[in-house]
């Protein structure tokens, strides 16, 4: 049985160019890496990402605390432990960690040591990551492709997060990921038309300065039109309204049919209302902020037979969280962040429990992202049927697509893509 060897903890830079940590695992003939992500509209109930504060360095953003903590206290527990034994390996940092939410070590140094041990055991065992998560996935997740950026990932003036296209409609996720780029680049052209900057948010998708939410929208529909799909039909369109982001004590400010309003949660629900029937949406991720229980109440009572509703800052990757939401029937599907709750077993957990209750699940990255392409084995290994990994520009971005070509083709005539079948509501 092989044995870990040694931990190298590093700092290293994310995709905003802010410090992360990158942790290496060797065993005596293998090693594997893992770089931990970054969100910026991060839930209040995430998991404590460890950094410095020390102001003289990355305007305090620095993460040689938890770069240490893996160098010298994980890593004197962790050596000798079996590679194949994640479960021991992830009790065993939560134990020394000993709090609720990973503030001792940093839930970064966590993830980073139980991520790369992870890789290290699929490089043992010969087989690529998604391999050794699920022996016998093969099931492609569809991409929402978040193709216009707003909220705090970009200055665009809009308050909605992200606003995707969701290429449901194509036989292979190959087919999918170009049938994304099309209409990303008809996209660009539509937007140089209007003279408007086509430079692009954290995600990668473009951040035009429109008046409304609805100029938006229309914009991408046009798009889609002209690439030469059709909305509806083989591609579909999806939020994140990230709304913890504009709320603020029962109040959610935001443009709503091109006014700023202050509105309450049935106000901002009956919004939702006329663009769902209007546009052709089959997922709203966050439609009402993290602990707006009621307003998520009236949501999914109102929209949740018709459509899926993603909890991210409602749930964040977390069992109890998790469990509150099914024992209120609020909400039909989660998103799923490796770093929010810490490690990969535990995500493992959450995965299974929302699948036992018949909630979809869409994988995630954060906004603050890098090479790392875990996530795409992740979305494959546990056959969620859905990935969210941004928009088709940004090597952070397209690294996670360029790898579910491999594995697509890799499982050759196994592979399958989840396509409409990933979305009971549609
Ligand atoms: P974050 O954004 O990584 O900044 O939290 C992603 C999301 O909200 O889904
Ligand atoms: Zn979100």
């Amino acid at each position: 049985m092989p044995t870990i060897k040694n931990l190298i903890a590093r700092e290293v830079l994310d995709s905003r160019g802010n410090p992360t940590i990158e942790v290496v695992a060797e065993s005596e003939r293998q090693r594997a890496w893992a770089i931990v992500p970054s969100g910026a509209s991060t839930g209040a109930h995430e998991a404590l990402e460890l950094r410095d504060g020390d102001q003289r360095r990355f305007g305090g953003k620095g993460v040689l605390k938890a770069v240490n903590h893996v160098n010298n206290k994980i890593k004197r527990k962790v050596r000798g432990m079996k590679v194949h034994n994640q479960q021991a390996i992830d009790e065993l940092l939560i134990t020394m960690d000993g709090t609720e939410n990973k503030s001792n070590l940093g839930a970064n140094a966590i993830l980073g040591v139980s991520l790369a041990c992870a890789k290290l055991a699929a490089a043992e065992a010969g087989v690529p990551l998604y391999k050794s998560i699920g022996d016998r996935a093969a099931l492609l997740p569809v991409p929402m492709m978040n193709v216009m950026n707003g909220g705090v990932h970009a200055n665009s003036g809009l308050e909605f997060q992200e606003i995707m296209i969701v290429p449901a409609g194509a036989a292979t996720f190959r087919e999918a990921l170009r049938m994304g780029a099309e209409i990303f680049h008809t996209l660009q052209k539509l937007i140089g038309e209007k003279h408007m900057p086509t430079t692009v948010g954290d995600e990668g998708g473009f951040a035009p300065p429109l008046k409304s939410h609805e100029a938006a929208l229309d914009l991408l529909m046009k798009a889609i039109e002209k690439a030469g799909y059709k909305a509806g039909q083989n591609v579909w369109l999806a939020l994140d309204v990230a709304a913890s982001e504009f709320y603020s004590r029962g109040v959610y400010n935001l443009k709503m049919n091109g006014a700023q309003k202050k509105v309450k949660a049935p106000e901002l629900i009956g919004y939702f209302e006329k663009l769902v029937h209007k546009y052709p949406i089959v997922s709203i991720e966050d439609g009402c902020a993290e602990d707006d229980w009621d307003g998520w109440k009236g949501l999914t009572d109102r929209l949740g037979n018709k459509m899926q509703l993603v909890g991210d800052d409602l749930f964040v990757t977390n069992p109890k969280r998790l469990q509150m939401g099914f024992d209120e029937h609020i909400a039909n599907s989660i998103l799923i962040k490796l770093n929010q709750i810490g490690t990969l077993s535990e995500t493992l957990d959450v995965m299974r429990m929302a699948r036992q209750h018949k909630y979809t699940q869409v994988v995630s990255h954060r906004s603050g992202e890098s090479e790392d392409t875990t996530i795409a084995h992740l979305a494959v290994g546990m056959e969620t049927g859905q990935i969210k990994t941004g928009s088709l520009s940004r090597s952070d971005r397209v690294a996670k697509y360029n790898e579910l070509l491999r594995i697509e083709e890799e499982l050759g005539r196994r592979a399958r893509y989840a396509g409409k079948n990933a979305f009971a509501k549609i």
